[in-house]
């Protein structure tokens, strides 16, 4: 083969490091093939000493998908379009203080764009710009692990059940997010703009068990940041299950934390893996980019009010 396969952990179900990639062979079908059949067994894919830079991490994140732009792209952003800065600056970035620490760019664990209806397939991850004084991780666990390991009388329970979810970017307000004395210090100045208008985002839904088609392995699907509570049952029962199942997603005993080398490309299934980022000193700086690779499950929807009827009925009336 073109490329040489190892366990990210030996201890965990998923992940893989692929190293001695040659980009020049990204056009071969075969190369393509098992690129696409490792991301799809494995969920997270770290890419190793690959060169060319942003050039190889467009045209690598091809072989899985079309790359889409991000929806919440800043409209000043002066990167190829098919990347998402992920930056944090002392003077621009969020802080939250997670148990007493506070920390710049910290995110909550959670999947990229549950808050739309079309929730991108996946991304790859490269640094720009790591931090001098270490931390900046990015976590990652798998979902089908953590289907695999609920009790059977609470698979059968929630087989059938849709989450609601809306776009709130304060982590520190996510009813879900089990985190120890959060708190928000500062938004990014994106976010902040974004929030003046997030009235303009509906709430959407999204299955919260799903069926990897290629697989036919079960997927527990709930980012727990976003979350706002089970379709047709936010109240006390319905809260308290999806509590449960949020303090189970989120086990970091199933989990895998990268710490960045300069040379790594990281891709993950944003369809199946939870992902996390561990935040710097908010004296330093950290700037990746990502992109989006397009798809969609085609399970999520807009919520609608009783009695209003969608875009696609209006359309077959
Ligand atoms: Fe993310």
């Amino acid at each position: 083969m073109a490329f040489t396969v190892t366990d990210l952990d030996e201890r965990l179900s998923f992940g893989a490091r692929v190293t001695d990639l040659d980009p020049a062979t990204l056009d071969d079908p075969d190369v393509r093939a098992a690129l696409r059949d490792l991301w799809i067994d494995r969920g997270v894919v770290v890419f190793r000493g690959v060169p060319g830079g942003t050039a190889s991490q467009i045209c690598l994140s091809e072989v899985f998908g079309e790359c889409e732009v991000h929806p919440l792209r800043p409209k000043d952003a002066v990167s190829a379009p098919e990347l998402s800065d992920i930056r944090y600056l002392p003077d621009d970035g969020d802080i939250f203080e997670v148990d007493g620490d506070p920390r710049g760019g910290w995110l909550p664990w959670h999947s990229d764009l549950i808050y739309v209806d079309t929730i991108n397939h996946g991304g790859i991850l490269r640094p720009v710009r790591l931090p001098e004084h270490g931390g900046g991780d990015t976590g990652f666990i798998d979902q089908i692990g953590a289907y695999d390991a609920l009790p059977d009388d609470l698979k059968e329970r929630i087989d059938d059940l849709d989450v609601v979810y809306w776009l709130q970017l304060d982590a520190s307000t996510a009813r879900f997010v089990h985190v120890p004395n959060l708190r928000m210090i500062r938004l990014r100045n994106s976010s902040a703009r974004i929030m003046e208008n997030v009235d303009t985002f509906p709430r959407v839904v999204h299955p919260l068990v799903f069926v990897q088609a290629e697989t036919g392995r079960k997927v527990l699907n709930l980012s727990p940041w976003f979350a706002q509570g089970i379709a047709g049952m936010e109240n006390e029962e319905g809260d308290e299950l999806l509590h449960r199942l949020a303090e189970h997603a989120v086990d970091t005993s199933r989990a895998y934390v990268h710490h960045w080398h300069d040379d790594d490309m990281v891709l993950w299934d944003n369809w199946r893996m939870l992902h996390s980022a561990s935040g710097v000193h908010p004296d330093d700086v950290r700037h990746l980019q990502r992109t989006t690779i397009k798809g969609d499950y085609a399970l999520g929807r807009i919520e609608l009010a009783e009695g209003e009827i969608s875009h696609e009925m209006r359309l077959n009336v």
